[in-house]
């Protein structure tokens, strides 16, 4: 899981390629790395072990002279531990062929094998470096006259070589490729990982991700598995693997630059903690009223026939939006639909069980997430429908779903999901909200107030927000524990794991979310004398309940705060409290999760963490 950049056009080539690796940084960031080919014909590299920031460094010292092509790479080790030797672009034996690559080859080794065998020498332990070496055997294996041709009379065997070393590969892969031979052409290619292509005038790009250039342009092609391009200056041809070609038509993405800088902000985690309350409105625009009525079934292509045709609705998701799905379990069970949430990464099996008229809801920020696209592969192979819940436009996901519904909260930086969660939460309250209408949980006077409240959010969202200085002082006084626990029930229990799940990612402490009631079950022996506790309280049903667990957990000396609202208050008894304003019980996670993510992010502020690029992590899990 990396990211990738490439330019061709004018004599800006390593700023373009730094500045969107700057951007692609959240994709992984422990190594990163350039080629150029300069005026010369000869390629610059350069690679370092670490930040893009060095490699800036590194270039401005040592510039390239003359160079209207190359492409970029910021890495997030699969195949070699992060070092400079393993960091991309990755070249041939000759030193003329550079690529760089996100995704694995699974045949890696086999294809290494045979090269080794020809001869090849290989300079790094990844697997990208035999896309360099194939490269190379299939220019050889072409008996082209280099010497004797120009290099734009090399395009076409350039092209031809590198759509055969493609046809060798199997796995994923988003890659790209410049010969120094032929610096008028880079050719990219995709199979499940993704990559787009952004259209300048006279000036062309490749990346990840359209945040890489959007301050160039914002017309857009995003390549389909199965996918090549070869990228002029001027002009861009797209073919399939078996090289035939292909019209695509640009598209024109509506996301601003500065709406992906920090605007004033310390870290893009706050800027986007406090972008939550737009996320939300944003994402219910338009879309709520009237429920059971035709705005979000135009968009999603369902009819009331077909929300009551549907026999359970199945989430799948990871991480942060898995706990957005746990919600979503919650929520439907409540209207007595039946519902299941499980990890993308073990739905394999499960897939397979799938009764027919399942609707699969697969929840994915950037709609490509390796684990959660296999099992929606792995669902639509077994029959079941798929809707897609996500914030990325032309993200795979997308592709691979058969109805797509967006979030709407612009470009999320910050490595730990924030506004995303929001914004899926959102959706997720949406579709439930329909459901139930379309299929009589909801009469017409509880859609109209479940409308109501759910409209109210965005509101009390800021008036959340204003605790922001009163969670701070709470988390400053936390700041060296090394462990914490955070507890609820029913459909804020996957809120405890959300806030346990925030602090351990930036935090690098010990955390645990559990069902309160399972305390009692064997967690409380861990509870020592002084152990904070987050308890995770607002009115509700199931409050009583609560309140008694935090008792049980006070008693062995647990620490506790609690996040409640003016009435829960009056029934939970701990040492500080977190005051929410009210909202029907259902509707609490939209609230509840937020003192959770400030007080995570003020544990890592005062632990003096790297906040929006935790170690060991990246923004977009492309691998399995
Ligand atoms: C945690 C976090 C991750 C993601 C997970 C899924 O803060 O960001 O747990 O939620 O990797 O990512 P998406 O939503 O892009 O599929």
């Amino acid at each position: 899981m990396c990211g990738i950049t490439g330019y061709i056009g004018g004599n800006k080539t390593t700023e373009v390629l730094i500045d969107g690796l700057k951007r692609l940084e959240y994709r992984g960031y422990d190594s990163c790395g350039i080629a150029a080919v300069d005026s010369k014909n000869s390629l610059y590299l350069k690679r370092v072990s670490g930040r893009v920031d060095a490699l800036e460094k590194l270039v401005r010292e040592e510039p390239v002279k003359g160079s209207h092509v190359g492409v970029g790479h910021t890495r997030w080790a699969t195949h070699g531990a992060p070092s400079e030797d393993n960091a991309h672009p990755h070249t041939d034996c000759t030193m003329q062929v550079v690529v760089v690559h996100n995704g694995i080859i699974e045949n890696y080794l086999d294809l290494k094998d045979k090269l080794l065998a020809a001869g090849h020498k290989f300079k790094s332990e990844t697997d990208t470096e035999v896309i360099a070496h194939i490269i190379e055997e299939k220019l050889k294996s072409l008996h082209v006259q280099e010497k004797a041709m120009r290099a734009d009379m090399l395009e076409p065997v350039f092209f031809e070589a590198f759509r055969r070393a493609v046809a060798d590969l199997r796995g994923s892969f988003a890659l790209s490729a410049v010969w120094a031979k032929c610096p008028g052409m880079i050719l990219a290619a995709r199979l499940h990982s993704p990559l787009v292509v952004g259209l300048g005038k006279g000036e062309n790009f490749i990346a990840s991700d359209v945040s890489a250039f959007l301050k160039h342009t914002k017309r857009v092609v995003f390549l389909n598995d199965g996918e090549l391009a070869a990228v002029r200056k001027d002009g861009i041809d797209f073919y399939t693997f078996q090289g035939k070609k292909l019209a695509k038509e640009p598209v024109t993405i509506q996301w601003d630059s500065t709406m992906a800088e920090k605007g004033g902000y310390k870290h893009f985690m706050l800027k986007e903690i406090h972008e939550q309350a737009g996320a939300v409105e944003n994402t219910l625009r338009g879309r709520l009223l009237p429920l059971g009525g035709d705005a979000l079934k135009a968009e999603l292509g369902f009819t009331a026939e077909a929300m009551r045709g549907f026999s359970l609705v199945q989430f799948i998701a990871c991480g942060t939006a898995y706990h957005a799905c746990l919600v979503g379990r919650g929520l439907f069970e409540n209207f007595g639909m039946n519902a299941y949430a499980d990890f993308a990464s073990e739905f394999t099996d499960r897939a397979k069980l799938l009764a027919g008229g399942a609707l699969v809801v697969a929840v994915s920020q950037s709609g490509e997430t390796a684990d959660t696209l296999f099992a929606v592969s792995e669902a639509r192979a077994a029959g079941a429908k798929v809707l897609a819940i996500t914030n990325t436009v032309g993200s795979t996901l997308t592709r691979e779903a058969d109805y797509v519904l967006y979030t709407h909260c612009g470009p999320e930086i910050g490595v730990a999901s924030t506004k995303a969660f929001l914004g899926q939460l959102a959706a997720i309250y949406l579709l439930a909200g329909h459901f139930a209408a379309a299929r009589g949980h909801l009469d017409k006077t509880d859609a109209r107030r479940y409308a109501e409240e759910l409209l109210k959010i965005p509101r009390l969202i800021e008036e959340t927000l204003e605790k922001e200085a009163e969670i701070a002082a709470i988390a400053r006084g936390f700041s060296s524990s090394e462990h914490f626990l955070f507890i609820s029930r029913h459909i804020n229990f996957p809120i405890a794991l959300e806030g346990a799940l925030k602090i351990k990612e930036i935090s690098y402490v010990h955390a645990e979310g559990y069902a309160a009631g399972e305390m009692k079950h064997g967690p409380i022996a861990i509870i020592y004398k002084g152990m904070p506790l987050l308890a995770v309280a607002p009115s509700s049903r199931v409050l009583a309940l609560v309140a008694g667990n935090v008792e049980e957990a006070k008693a062995r000396g647990a620490d506790v705060v609690a996040i409640v609202d003016e009435a829960s208050q009056k029934v939970v008894k701990a040492s500080r409290y977190i005051v929410l304003p009210r909202t029907d019980e259902l509707f609490t996670p939209l609230l509840s999760v937020i003192p959770l993510q400030l007080f995570a992010y003020y544990i890592a502020l005062a632990k003096n963490c790297d906040i929006d690029k935790p170690r060991n992590l990246a923004k977009s899990v492309t691998v399995r």
